[in-house]
């Protein structure tokens, strides 16, 4: 097995400190260049001792010239917007690149820039043709089109744990495709290490609240897969809560089923026939509901179904860590299978619970 170097640009963040714990321990990848901006210049040692590298590498302000020279792969964790001005000279260079923000999720570029406005009143982008390019990384859904890609736009975290569950009965036809909601709670490292009011203890603990209630930048993304395994354009209503946790994310779907006839059992066939063959999706048995802790620092999705025959709707569950199938660790799944390997490898799939 060859030894591939990787760069990892927002190391000091939360998706790139997951990020390293990760390829760290992984036998097929060397962490060979480190980038970010108020921690450039320092070693990693003095940044996160705690989390000892192989290699003790100086942060770096990034450079597409020095991290060419360094790397075959770059993991970029960085604020929105910021990505889109690294891939293009990347690319160039022969880097394949797994981005862990928004900026290659959509398949148009104005589209992004409808939805990041900020970002795009800020970032000045011409590369449509990547949008167009990017492969959308949810290694269950396109594995093959994403070990063949230049350029992987790994899901955000909503989207991957609303999805998940979600795709198989649109493909199929099971569910209407009217009237779907998603009901989702994360914990506060969702939003990232960068000091922000509403993170704080005093504010987020002891509490629940929603955010973001009606036109949150996560339900275009979710509708723009959903649409497409569906065949037909499709709308979501989507609430995010803050709940006072540091990782886990947990998503209720509800959707009307066009045969009221079928059982929970029934569902869950189907959830176990679309995901049997693949390690990081584990469908639980019918009446065994999720819970984050059961996914917390794993690479799983767990995945439940339940069937309401006083109202006719389909009741989809998912939990996952945020930080790891949410984010780094489905960054990792991309990886491997960019490199030819496995696509769980390296991977945790136990919890060390609670
Ligand atoms: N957190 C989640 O649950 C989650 C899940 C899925 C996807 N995502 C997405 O993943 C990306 C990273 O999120 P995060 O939560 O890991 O963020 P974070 O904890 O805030 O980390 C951001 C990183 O970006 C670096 N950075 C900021 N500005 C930079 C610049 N101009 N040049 C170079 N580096 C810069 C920071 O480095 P310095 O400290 O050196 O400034 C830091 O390492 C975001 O796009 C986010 O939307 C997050």
């Amino acid at each position: 097995m060859g030894i591939h170097r990787v760069a990892v640009v927002g190391a000091s963040g939360y998706g790139g400190l997951q990020t390293l714990r990760l390829l760290n321990a992984h036998a097929a990848f060397d962490i060979t260049y480190l980038g970010g901006e108020r921690s450039a210049g320092r070693s990693w040692s003095e940044i996160c001792p705690f989390l000892p590298l192989c290699d003790d590498l100086i942060v770096d302000s990034p450079d597409p010239d020095r991290i060419a020279a360094a790397a075959d792969f770059a993991v970029l964790s960085l604020p929105n917007g910021l990505a889109s001005q690294l891939v293009p000279p990347l690319l160039e260079r022969g880097v394949r690149v797994v981005d862990l923000s928004a900026d290659y999720r959509y398949r148009s570029l104005d589209q992004w820039a409808a939805v990041y406005v900020h970002e795009a009143r800020t970032h000045q982008r011409v590369d449509a043709d990547l949008c167009t390019e990017a492969v959308y990384g949810l290694p269950e859904w396109h594995g093959a089109e994403i070990a063949e890609a230049r350029l992987v736009a790994a899901p955000g975290c909503f989207p991957t744990t609303s999805l998940l569950p979600l795709l198989p009965f649109l493909k199929q036809g099971l569910i209407e495709t009217e009237g779907l909601i998603i009901d989702a709670k994360t914990g506060t490292s969702g939003g990232g290490r960068a000091a922000k009011e509403n993170l704080l203890l005093a504010e987020a603990s002891e509490s629940i609240s929603p955010y973001g209630v009606v036109g949150h930048r996560h339900t275009s993304e979710i509708e723009q897969l959903a649409s497409t395994v569906a065949g037909c354009p499709l709308q979501i209503q989507f609430t995010p809560h803050l709940v006072p946790m540091v990782r886990g994310l947990l998503a209720t779907v509800y959707a009307r089923l066009r045969d009221p006839g079928l059982t929970a059992e029934d569902c869950t066939m189907v959830l176990e026939a679309v995901y049997r063959h693949h390690p990081c999706v584990r469908v639980l048995p019918v009446g065994t509901y999720p819970a984050t802790k059961w996914a917390k620092h794993t690479n799983l999705a767990l995945l439940s179904v339940q069937v309401d025959g006083r109202t006719g709707r389909l009741v989809l569950m998912s939990a996952v860590d945020n930080l790891m199938k949410g984010q780094a660790g489905q960054g990792v799944q991309c990886l491997n299978l960019m490199a030819g390997l496995s696509v769980s490898e390296g991977l945790p799939l136990a919890p060390f619970y609670p």
